[in-house]
């Protein structure tokens, strides 16, 4: 039999699913699992693209252009505005979910060999897109005990070799709900500048800003135009994750030019998914403001909640739908599968993301987890209320 590549090989497992057989096996027990490990809206679409997609006038389901539909690309030009980010329709080419800008972003820039910083915890499919492109990641990393905030320059400066290209950030950021401050924004600018790296800038929870601190996007920054690739998608800010819409934004028209070798090759970003994100930049204001006042009340229902359980601790986030919170465990992994598999309360338990997948460096959140509030505050509190009686249960528990 022949064997599977090496790259197969070094793909990491999903560290938000790869709980998800005990998860099942739970459920099937009868047990409720609250989902705090994963990143699905759970609120509801705005109704404009659900009536888009109900009344889709079409007799032929074709591809659209590779690059995805200028009217959308024109209308986001608007969109992008009201951030004080200036596009022009040509700067915008439509992905298939950000997840795909990614992966384009690193196969259009990197070669394989190619080395990209980025601060950890980091979402983990970064890693993912990386070995896909044969790039490798080096990582800076942040911490609990600081808030998660950007390391000193010092710290990007000892990565910095021959094989470096890029910087890859991701704000406000998942896992940990930091957002980057000016200072912070400018630090990363002169980094660049100084070095010619591209910036890779996932921006897809811009929406999600919870405090008085402005959002610098990597398109503010002055200087550095041509090295920033924006990362984008409407799965957050519109709960629309399966409808599979993103975007690459750049001014760099070179790498603009490759990026559009792998669109065409791919063919065509999704037809219905379009028509559903073209509709949702008519949704009300009223829309973004339910959806963000519940994601206040939910972020303060699961901080507060998490504080005041012994021994555990989560930073406030400033934005995002998710915290790094450090639990009185042993070992985070251990203690998340044993949620699933050997506790229940009540009928119940909870499903967390152990942290450690979303760090390179071995041994790093190893009594850390992620968790989303992507709950109703219900639930959020019968979950919370779960956490609480599984630490006080856990044979592994420091406290
Ligand atoms: C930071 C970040 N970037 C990109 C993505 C990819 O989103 P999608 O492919 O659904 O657009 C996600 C999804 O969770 C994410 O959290």
């Amino acid at each position: 039999m022949p064997n599977i590549s090496q790259r197969g090989v070094d793909m990491p497992a999903s560290p938000i699913r790869k709980l998800a057989p005990l998860a099942d096996a739970a459920k099937q027990r009868g047990v409720h699992v609250y989902h705090l490990n994963i990143g699905q809206p759970d609120l509801p679409t705005p109704q404009a693209a659900l009536d888009a997609i109900r009344t889709i006038d079409r007799s032929v389901l074709e591809y659209s252009p590779s690059q995805g539909y200028r009217s959308y690309r024109e209308k986001l030009v608007g969109y992008y505005k009201k951030y004080d980010i200036n596009l022009t329709a040509d700067d915008i080419i439509i992905t298939t979910g950000g997840s795909e800008a990614v992966l384009f972003a690193f196969l259009s820039c990197l070669n394989p060999g190619d080395e990209i910083i980025v601060p950890e915890p980091a979402y983990a499919n970064y890693m993912a897109f990386a070995i896909s492109a044969g790039a490798v990641i080096r990582t800076v990393t942040t911490t609990i005990e600081e808030g998660f905030s950007l390391p000193k320059v010092e710290k990007f400066e000892e990565l910095i070799n021959e094989r470096t290209k890029a910087i890859l950030i991701c704000n406000p950021n998942n896992p940990t709900g930091y957002l980057y401050s000016r200072r912070e924004m400018n630090q990363i600018r002169d980094i660049v500048k100084k070095y010619d790296l591209y910036l890779f800038s996932d921006e897809v929870y811009r929406e999600f800003i919870y405090t008085g601190s402005p959002y610098i996007s990597a398109c503010h920054l002055e200087g550095i135009e041509q090295n920033v690739v924006l990362i984008d998608s409407v799965s957050k800010r519109y709960s629309e994750c399966g409808i599979r819409i993103g975007a690459l934004i750049t001014k760099n028209a070179e790498v603009r030019n490759a990026v559009m070798k792998f669109c065409q090759a791919r063919l065509s970003p999704p037809l219905i998914g379009q028509i559903a994100a073209e509709a949702s930049l008519d949704a009300s204001e009223e829309y973004a403001r339910e959806t963000y006042d519940e994601y206040v009340e939910r972020r303060k229902c699961l901080i507060d909640g998490l504080n005041r359980i012994p021994g555990v601790y989560s930073p406030i986030p400033m934005g995002a739908f998710y915290t790094v919170a450090k639990l009185p465990v042993d070992d985070a992994d251990k203690f998340c599968a044993w949620c699933l598999s050997d506790f229940e309360y009540e009928g119940q338990t909870v499903m967390l993301a152990p942290a450690s997948g979303f760090y390179t460096t071995p041994g790093l959140g190893k009594n850390e987890v992620r968790m989303a509030y992507v709950l109703k505050k219900e639930d959020l509190a019968k979950a919370l209320t779960v956490l609480q009686k599984a630490l006080e249960a856990y044979p592994g528990k420091t406290v």
